[in-house]
């Protein structure tokens, strides 16, 4: 049998220097833990207009379609603002999500005891904190029609739509439960059935779901009441699922919750592929930091965990996530940190590679 795959694409900006990181960790599982990976790598965003002048060309948005798991880095850049919109780099990462059709965007919000203290909230209420948003990401308001600014009498009105079908609903409900039964089998559907027909639909098809998984505990919840627990007892939560919109906010929300951008992973899953697992693209949630690209400062953690959720979502290797999440938390429990860490006194920070090191050394 062939080794799983994985196409790497580390993108513009602090990518390269963070996904240099995942690259050492990928060759320690295949040589200490016998998990060998094909891996092949390409370029997407700036670099590739650089050597291409487009942000994704088609062989390596076929060859995405054609791996296991891709893996991003970051894309975009000061260098590139004044591309057509057409050829931005953000294109590149657009048709990728596009092309793989990736409806399910899972978020974790993971705070670590170690950095509890970066929370804007109590360190009791986020200690511990480990909860997942899974957002719907390729329907809803930001794609119904119609949409537009359109002249109405003497003036204008800008008009977009919400609009669900049952289906779209459907395949993002059975990621979130999907989710719910390999975590602590409680998930909270949010939306805003109270004033919104697509709401109503929402509530509806998720509950039908739920008859499939009859194990998991769901609970129904309006989004704005959603918003307001997240940040008053955020750990009542497990998994959640939610639209495009609520999604957008809830997740980004959520993060906060638990500190710094360079920490926060995510997955982006499509459907099943023939090996039954879905079609999937992990990423760090953030961009290319060109502020402090090629001084060595960024933190390579929330590339990282993307390549844990990989391991844990498209290689059904969950085992070996844990391993990798709890050397982080150990690296982190040891004082550990890139700049972007720092809150405490008198620690001096590590470089990119040498964050690197701490993980690699705790996983020995
Ligand atoms: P950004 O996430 O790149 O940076 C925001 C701030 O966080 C900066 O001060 C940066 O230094 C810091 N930061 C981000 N990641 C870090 C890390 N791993 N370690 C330490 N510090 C980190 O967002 P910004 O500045 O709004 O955008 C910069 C470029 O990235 C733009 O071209 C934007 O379009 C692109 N971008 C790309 C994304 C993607 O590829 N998915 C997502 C967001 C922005
Ligand atoms: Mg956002």
């Amino acid at each position: 049998m062939s080794n799983p795959s994985i196409l790497i694409l580390p993108g513009d900006g602090i990518g390269p220097e963070v996904m240099a990181q995942v690259t050492r960790i990928i060759d320690w599982y295949g040589e200490k833990r016998d998990l060998a990976f094909d891996v092949s790598t390409d370029l997407v965003g700036g670099a590739a207009y650089d050597a291409h002048g487009v942000p994704l060309h088609d062989d390596t948005m076929a060859k995405a379609m054609e791996v296991d798991a891709v893996l991003l880095g970051a894309v975009g850049g000061p260098k590139y603002d004044d591309l057509d919109f057409s050829v931005k780099p953000e294109r590149g990462l657009l048709r990728l999500r596009k092309e793989m059709d990736l409806f399910s965007n899972l978020r974790p919000a993971q705070c670590f005891d170690a950095l509890a203290d970066f929370s804007s909230l109590k360190k009791e209420l986020v200690a511990g904190l480990d909860i997942m948003i899974v957002r719907e990401l390729t329907s809803g308001v930001y794609f119904g029609e119609p949409r537009g600014i359109f002249n109405e009498g003497n003036e204008r009105v800008g008009i977009n739509t919400q609009r669900y079908t049952e289906s779209e609903i459907e395949r993002a409900a059975r990621s979130a439960f999907e989710l719910a039964m390999v975590r602590n089998k409680k998930l909270c559907s949010m939306e805003k059935a109270n004033v919104m027909e697509s709401g109503i639909l929402w509530r509806e098809v998720v509950t039908r779901v739920h008859a499939d998984y009859p194990e998991v505990e769901l609970s129904h919840m309006y989004a704005d009441n959603g918003a307001m627990q997240l940040v008053r007892a955020p750990k009542q939560f497990d998994v959640i699922v939610t639209d495009n919109l609520f999604g957008d906010i809830l997740s980004d929300c959520a993060a906060m919750l638990t500190g710094s951008l360079g920490m926060l992973p995510s997955a982006s899953l499509g459907a099943p592929m023939d090996n039954g697992r879905p079609r999937a693209m992990y990423e760090p949630v953030h961009g290319s930091a060109p502020d402090i690209t090629g001084q060595a400062k960024a933190n390579p953690i929330a590339c990282i965990l993307s390549f844990a959720m990989a391991l844990r979502y498209s290689f059904a290797e969950g085992a070996e996530a844990d391993r990798l999440e709890a050397a982080v938390e150990s690296v982190l429990a040891d004082g550990v940190r890139t700049a972007d860490l720092l809150g405490e006194e008198g620690v001096t920070p590590v470089s990119t590679s040498e964050m690197g090191d701490a993980v690699l050394a705790a996983l020995d």
